[in-house]
């Protein structure tokens, strides 16, 4: 595994807190002298993620995911670890350290060159579309209504009907046709040739926040051709799933961003003055998208299709983005339109009565009941009731709760008290499940966890934990190094897990290094830094007395002591005899 520099760790320290830094993804409150929020790495009702500004490091007694703040940036970015600390580094304005072979300078090289392709690219569909080539393409984008100022703010552009235009273009400028393969660009044949993906179609650059062309989507002009639109695949400089459309644009315009579902939906908003509108790349939301909107905006105002899939789309939105503690709206397009259609046929003043006019999510799925009923049925009055009480108790606020009892109160002609206590009886029996589940789930992972990381534990309960009572004590006190170090050496130690920590442990601090949650994580894999990181986190763990450390190392020896007696017991009585033999010659 390759090593941080000390200077570099030393500035991470200086300029990291922890608290700050899963701060910006999870929202957290105090606790004693810890934090604690929802686990972003796993979906939670009880907040059972810890913060520890103390130790510098995390864990979540659900999942057990734990570690310092650059394991948690390599989890929640989905980096490795080196890039991790390198991402907390560029964020903190300090120096990144000196790349090494293992951080491959070759794939930065890589990632610089398609870019580079991608761009020219770019340009060729650019020019394609303002060519007599492109003429029924312009027909089509004109018959959308999209103005030429605004096709050139998209860059939009046009893939010509050809199997080689863009390979031959790439070619003429140099290129090679691999790399625009990886690109996504262009594939190969079976003759070892190369032909392009994108063919009469209308290109929709992907373009980041720092201007860079990452991907294209392009849209068939011709009706009833499939698939409708095609995608960049993944490729060294684009994730789909970590991208959102016209970013670059929305991005510092408004302090909400506008989530549509088509590209078409994004541009058609631009073009009637929302800029801030952004669109998911031809998947639904990934919670990594939600992420990326959570560091630009505090709000969110889904816009999909009235249609069916539109809704179950808005459900699974309002879900993943209320996790990073982003404030979700919804926006509500009745006679089953898209944003693009609706500013065509109503125009923007409407779309902008209709985005003032937008609820809360709360109010966005009272709504989404109510249309599912008839009132004027008793039957129909009762569920939709009870179903509304069941929203009303995933609600943590009571002002909120009252308020939206009272209005349903008012609407059904039912006392509102009645209707409060139908919430909280539904609310008990939604925490007795969640409840029970949370302590399950703990428990299942705990044990899951101990048998990865540290197998034999399973076995030698007792000793493991007298290992751990030693581990955390020198860990927290450093003064006590000398006697612990003199009276209890490594080979004690009966599971290898631990014996691997407490070399560690005597190993940084022999060297005068810092012991700290920082400095292990150079030398231990995730689950392993979870390990670690739990049992640090037991206080009743940490006892400062040279007399419990004896006793601990008592329980180590006399294990080992049993363990030998058990081995000469279990050997068998031909193998005794020759061992007998041997001893007597
Ligand atoms: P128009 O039909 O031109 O108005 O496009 P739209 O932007 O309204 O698209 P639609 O609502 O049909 O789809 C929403 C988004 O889903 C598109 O912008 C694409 O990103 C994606 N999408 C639609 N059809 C396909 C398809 O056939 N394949 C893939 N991969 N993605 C698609
Ligand atoms: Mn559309």
């Amino acid at each position: 595994m390759p090593r941080l520099s000390q200077e570099f760790m030393d500035n991470l320290r200086a300029t990291c807190e922890v608290e700050r830094v899963i701060g910006e993804y999870v929202a957290l409150r105090q606790r004693g002298k810890n934090l604690v929020g929802l686990c972003p790495f796993h979906g939670e009702k009880t907040a059972s993620f810890t913060v520890f500004p103390e130790t510098q490091s995390y864990y979540c007694f659900g999942c057990g995911a734990g570690g310092d703040i650059i394991n948690f940036v390599s989890k929640i970015e989905n980096l490795d670890y080196i890039d991790a600390a390198k991402f907390l580094a560029e964020r903190a304005g300090i120096q990144v350290p000196v790349e090494n072979e293992y951080d491959s300078e070759a794939y930065a090289q890589k990632r610089k060159s398609v870019l580079e392709l991608n761009k020219e690219a770019a340009n060729f569909f650019f020019k394609s579309l303002r060519s007599p080539l492109g003429k029924e393409a312009v027909e089509y984008i004109k018959k959308r209504k999209l103005k030429t100022e605004t096709i050139n703010k998209f860059a939009l552009g046009y893939a010509p009907a050809s199997w080689n235009a863009l390979c031959d273009h790439l070619k003429s400028k140099g290129y090679s046709l691999e790399l625009a393969r990886e690109a996504g660009l262009c594939a190969a044949n079976k003759n070892g040739g190369y032909y392009d993906v994108f063919r009469d179609r209308l290109m929709f650059p992907i373009i980041d926040v720092r201007g860079n062309v990452i991907a294209f989507g392009g849209r068939v002009i011709k009706k009833d051709e499939i698939p409708k639109y095609l995608n960049s695949p993944d490729t060294p400089v684009f994730k789909k799933s970590k991208n959102l459309f016209s970013l670059n644009n929305a991005k510092g315009t408004k302090d909400f961003l506008i989530l549509a579902e088509g590209y078409m939906d994004v541009i058609a908003l631009y073009q009637a003055g929302f800029k801030n509108a952004v669109a998911t790349l031809g998947t639904a939301i990934t919670p990594e998208q939600a992420l990326l909107m959570s560091r630009y905006v505090s709000e969110v105002v889904i816009c999909y299709d009235a249609d069916e899939a539109g809704k179950k789309a808005t459900d699974r939105a309002i879900d993943i983005l209320s996790k990073t503690g982003i404030k979700v709206k919804v926006l509500r397009i009745s006679g089953g339109k898209d944003p693009d259609e609706f500013i065509k046929e109503y125009g923007a003043d409407k779309f902008a009565a209709l985005l003032n006019g937008s609820g809360n999510k709360t109010e966005y799925r009272l709504a989404d009941i109510r249309g599912r009923f008839n009132l004027e049925l008793p039957d129909d009055r009762l569920s939709y009731l009870k179903e509304c009480a069941a929203v009303l108790a995933g609600l943590n606020s009571p002002i909120e709760r009252d308020l939206y009892a009272g209005r349903l109160a008012d609407e059904l002609a039912v006392a509102k008290t009645a209707i409060l206590s139908e919430v909280t009886a539904i609310e008990k029996s939604m925490w007795r499940k969640t409840k029970s589940k949370d302590i399950n789930d703990a428990q299942n992972h705990s044990f899951a966890r101990d048998d990865r990381v540290n197998p034999e534990k399973k076995r030698s309960l007792q000793a493991a934990k007298a290992e751990e009572c030693i581990l955390s004590t020198l860990f927290y006190n450093i003064d006590m190094y000398p006697s612990i170090s003199s009276e209890i050496s490594k080979e004690k130690f009966v599971t290898s897990f631990n014996a691997k920590l407490y070399g560690l442990f005597l190993e940084i601090i022999a060297e005068g290094g810092v012991l700290d949650t920082m400095s292990l994580g150079q030398y231990l894999n995730e689950g392993e830094m979870s390990a670690f990181i739990a049992i640090i986190s037991k206080q009743e763990l940490n006892i400062p007395s040279m007399d419990t450390m004896l006793e601990c190392k008592r329980v180590l020896e006399e294990y080992k002591r049993k363990q030998t007696i058990k081995a000469v017991s279990d050997i068998d009585s031909k193998t005794l005899e020759n061992f007998i033999r041997k001893i007597d010659k």
